[in-house]
């Protein structure tokens, strides 16, 4: 009796035909309100009572249907709470709470045809989701969107930090950041992270679970205006998204945080994501890797056959051995196969996944790495080649897991398809998509190199490790701009890192080395080097210097020593492209290890130790700058120091223009 009055009242409460229906999270904070005005279907966000996005347009607009967008009426609202815990099989922190509330509205058109669809929002205590699902209904199967009209219309005229998109070139990610008033934005990619004038709030706008759609971009449809509003990357043709009835669009999300060392780790996305779908995890490894790689972009050695030939059967014993002597996971073997000669972009149908050149011997490699302990990382280049790529997956992989190859670095270096498609489109979510579910069924880790931009499908399907989808260290080889800035890194962690881990390649020793004297090199100091492998986390480690370049190097032992997966991540201190400080526990055991970054300033940080066991004495193992060192023109020195510290040490963290620290913190044995 009490059970039937109490579901009455929640019928009551989330009675239709209101035109108004909202959410809360959890804490209360983030309020989510979904309304139709003037026949349109609109949505609004707030935190702790203040408005930070104002009534904003939902809908589509379809090729030969009318646009789903006006005459519309709410017909329908259910909610729903959730509050679960979850393990990541490998991950920045090893557990995840999933608590929301969820609001799901039926939307109808009042004429005919009545299409209806449903809007579900959920609003979580670090930010709020929304999606839209299309049901099979006789008014609405197949469709093609023309333009999704999701809006997002800023309360404040917030500063951002964006990379550019344009879907006709260079659409790789990999651009250098600005920052500015949103007011000022154009086209930009997401995650777009922004801070509200009055610095109460951070914002990140992105996506979440692409599967059978398009990457998302945020345009401003006119100058001056904080509006920005869904552009999705186009197929050949301009269509954006082919799709029947029943449909879901991905998430669109926004998370939010007072203080930017509030924003990571982020996990928003991964709790809108399904949960893991693969039998067992087991086989699937985070780990440290070596390769033969840097001497290619400092040319050096060439990917190409010819006498600089870099994946020779011996260079790759060579990095075997030195991988196994120093306990690293992997060594990456990039140009070992058919079609690196001559234009290898354009001849990019030519490449071979399985017949390598003659003086790389695949099987003695695979069986000389095994025996070592050691895993190799098949490089699988297709340049955009998609077609060529699918047509050979299987027969491919089959023939690394006969040889016990179990991971994969593939890049994608294009602007279209062989067909015309976006780098972004939906035909490239999908063709990214297929290969994460086919490495998945041969059992292989996967490492993406100009990838679809991530939205979470690590929680899926764990095998897809790392990737890359922004400005890494190649760009210090040869870059024709002068390299990174000393600031990159520190806005990378704020933006790019928020959507999932990076390969970003880290540590680089030979700070000096030039291709010619006018030509880039790397601008951090050596201790910064040794920092981003705690900041810029990746569960797939590169050690990305020649071997030759880390012998007799003290500072090595920092990289032989670093973790890649972790129980917790604390982001100590922080300011979006000025510097950042972030502690990690390793997963399983004791050791904390800390990485500082600054930009082009010199600054001291205070490192308060309190997130150590109270009681427990620790040693402290610190990679500092040396006297004098700055990444202009004394990259080089390190100092090295021990000292014996507790939970209750603070620590002066004394970082160099474009400088960096490293520390392990390990219990006293
Ligand atoms: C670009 C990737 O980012 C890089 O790591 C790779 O070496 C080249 N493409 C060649 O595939
Ligand atoms: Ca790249």
């Amino acid at each position: 009796m009490f059970l039937t009055l109490a579901l009455a009242v929640l019928a009551i409460t989330a009675a239709p035909l209101q035109g108004q229906v909202r959410v809360a999270s959890p804490d209360g904070r983030n309020q989510v309100t979904v309304e139709i005005r003037d026949g349109r279907l609109t949505y609004s966000l707030a935190r702790d009572g203040r408005a930070l996005i104002l009534p904003s347009l939902l809908g589509f607009d379809f090729r030969g249907a009318r646009p789903l967008r006006d005459g519309l009426r709410i017909t329908d609202s259910t909610r729903q709470s959730h509050d679960e815990w979850w393990t990541q099989p490998w991950g920045e922190v090893a557990r995840v709470r999933d608590q929301h509330n969820e609001l799901a509205v039926t939307i109808e058109e009042t004429r005919a045809p009545r299409r209806v669809f449903t809007l579900r929002v959920r609003a979580f205590d670090d930010g709020v989701g929304f999606r839209y699902e299309l049901p099979k209904q006789p008014g609405l199967g197949g469709f093609e969107i023309k333009d999704e009209l999701t809006e997002f219309a800023l309360a404040d005229n917030a500063r951002a930090w964006w990379i550019p998109s344009n879907w006709a070139r260079k659409d790789r990610s990999e651009m250098l950041y600005s920052s500015g008033p949103v007011s000022v934005v154009d086209s930009v990619q997401t995650p777009l992270t922004m801070q509200t004038q009055d610095r109460r709030t951070f914002m990140v706008i992105h996506e979440a679970n692409l599967v059978d759609y398009a990457r998302m971009f945020l345009r401003s449809s006119r100058t001056e205006s904080r509006t920005l509003t869904a552009a999705l990357a186009p197929m050949a043709g301009g269509i954006k998204v082919r799709g029947r009835t029943p449909f879901e669009t991905p998430w669109r999300t926004i998370q939010l945080a007072d203080k930017a060392t509030g924003l990571a780790p982020s996990l928003l996305g991964l709790n809108l994501n399904p949960p893991n779908a693969l039998a067992t995890t087991d086989w699937i490894h985070p780990m440290k890797y070596v390769g033969i790689w840097w001497g290619m972009h400092i040319g050096t050695e060439t990917w190409s056959s010819g006498p600089k030939h870099g994946a020779t059967t011996e260079n790759t014993k060579r990095y075997i051995d030195f991988a196994a002597a120093n306990g690293f996971g992997g060594v990456l073997v990039e140009g070992w196969n058919i079609g690196w000669d001559g234009d290898w972009i354009a001849n990019r149908d030519a490449f071979s996944f399985t017949q390598s050149y003659p003086d790389y011997d695949l099987k003695a490699v695979a069986a000389y790495a095994k025996a070592k302990g050691v895993r190799l990382i098949v490089h699988n280049e297709t340049s955009g080649g998609t077609q060529n790529y699918e047509r050979q997956l299987d027969s491919a992989f089959a023939l690394y897991r006969s040889l016990g190859l179990d991971a994969i670095k593939s890049g994608y270096v294009t602007d279209l398809t062989s067909e015309g498609h976006s780098h972004y489109s939906q035909y490239m979510v999908k063709h990214y998509r297929k290969v994460i579910e086919t490495t998945a069924r041969y059992g292989i880790m996967l490492d993406v190199h100009e990838p679809m931009h991530d939205t979470g499908e690590r929680r899926t399907y764990p095998n897809m490790m790392t990737r890359e989808g922004s400005r890494g260290q190649e760009y210090n080889a040869w870059s024709g701009d002068g390299g990174n800035p000393p600031e990159h890194e520190t806005i990378l962690f704020f933006t790019r890192l928020l959507a999932g881990p990076m390969d970003f390649t880290p540590g680089i020793f030979d700070l000096l080395r030039v291709r010619r004297p006018e030509e880039p090199r790397v601008r951090t100091t050596l201790a910064k080097q040794l920092a981003l492998y705690v900041v810029l986390y990746s569960p797939m480690q590169m050690a990305a210097d020649l071997p030759e370049n880390y012998e007799g190097k003290p500072a090595f032992q920092f990289i032989r020593d670093v973790a890649v997966d972790w129980d917790t991540t604390r982001v100590i201190d922080g300011r979006i492209g000025d510097y950042v400080m972030v502690a990690r526990r390793e997963r399983g055991g004791q050791n904390w290890f800390v990485g500082a970054i600054t930009d082009e300033e010199g600054r001291t940080l205070d490192l308060p130790l309190s997130f150590l066991t109270p009681g427990r004495r620790y040693v402290a193992e610190i990679y500092a700058d040396g006297p004098k060192a700055n990444w202009l023109d004394n990259p080089l020195p390190v100092s090295i120091t021990k000292r014996p510290v507790t939970s209750a040490t603070r620590l002066r963290v004394v970082l160099a223009p474009g400088g960096g620290q490293a520390i392990r913190i390990r219990p006293e044995r």
